[in-house]
């Protein structure tokens, strides 16, 4: 069955495996969204249902929570459970900081508030997502529909005093429609080629009275679990300076891949 799996698709797998390391018994653990993420919660699923591993989850978007209870994971809300020991989650870039581009799969609000409210945050991602400067993926923020255009037009207007290379703006679509948030706003997508300044960026962002958020993660990461298509995993911890290098075998079992499209 592993044979199924593509090259990319098997250095997403080996980074989640082992980033199920980092999760102890006991622990209240945030779990992001995305293709990356959704390995980790299957294999975190297998550990609970095979190997009596005891953590209570919240979800960071509709469908992680979906997927993590037909894991047999328990989920809860993050009022309910108000702050956490860690959160795993994938990312679209990171930059040797390891400050992140993320949100390519819409969940970046509650991406970011689940990170903002957890002690320790993993981030885990193929190595086609390591980058020297952060840009290149168009970076999502999330805007009030109300008035969507103006804050469109507000943005734009931003971008021309700011240190990027392109500055076109697109309102994300899903099929004919606008695509909505799990948190019922819009997103546009920033084609900015390169971001000389994230934080510059983020904080003129942040004060356009329609933007919810940006998927810029400055300071909010940790470690980054890096999977190679080859099996190789790097594992690097942005507050030590440590980096482990190990080999990850892609074994798996046939349920795992039920939900897969
Ligand atoms: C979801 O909104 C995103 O932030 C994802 O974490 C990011 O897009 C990575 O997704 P993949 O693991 O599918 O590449």
């Amino acid at each position: 069955m592993t044979d199924q799996l593509s090259a990319a698709e098997k250095a997403k797998f080996i980074c989640a495996k082992r980033a199920v390391d980092f999760v102890q018994s006991g622990m209240r653990v945030g779990l992001g969204t995305g293709s990356t993420a959704a390995w980790l919660v299957r294999l975190l699923g297998e550990e609970v249902r095979n190997n009596g591993l005891d953590i209570v989850a919240v979800a960071t978007s509709d469908r992680t929570a979906k997927l993590a209870d037909e894991c047999g994971i328990i989920v809860r809300s993050l009022d309910d459970v108000k702050w956490l020991d860690l959160t795993i989650d994938g990312a679209d870039e990171f930059d040797p900081k390891l400050n992140l581009i993320k949100g390519g799969g819409g969940a970046l609000l509650q991406e970011k508030i689940v990170a903002t409210a957890s002690d320790q945050v993993v981030v885990i991602a193929d190595a086609s997502k390591d980058v020297a400067c952060l840009g290149a993926f168009p970076l999502p923020v999330e805007i009030i529909c109300f008035g969507w255009e103006t804050t469109k037009g507000l943005i734009e207007e931003a971008l021309e005093s700011l240190d990027v290379r392109g500055r076109s703006v697109t309102l994300r679509m899903d099929n004919d429609n606008a695509f909505v948030t799990d948190e019922g706003h819009f997103i546009v997508d920033l084609h900015l080629g390169r971001i000389g300044n994230a934080r510059e960026l983020s904080f003129v962002m942040n004060q356009i009275p329609g933007v919810v958020e940006t998927g810029l993660f400055l300071d909010i990461a940790d470690a980054v679990v890096i999977g190679h298509q080859d099996g190789r995993v790097e594992v690097r911890d942005i507050n030590t300076g440590e980096i482990e290098h190990e080999h990850i075998d892609v074994v798996t079992k046939d349920n795992m891949f039920m939900d897969l499209g």
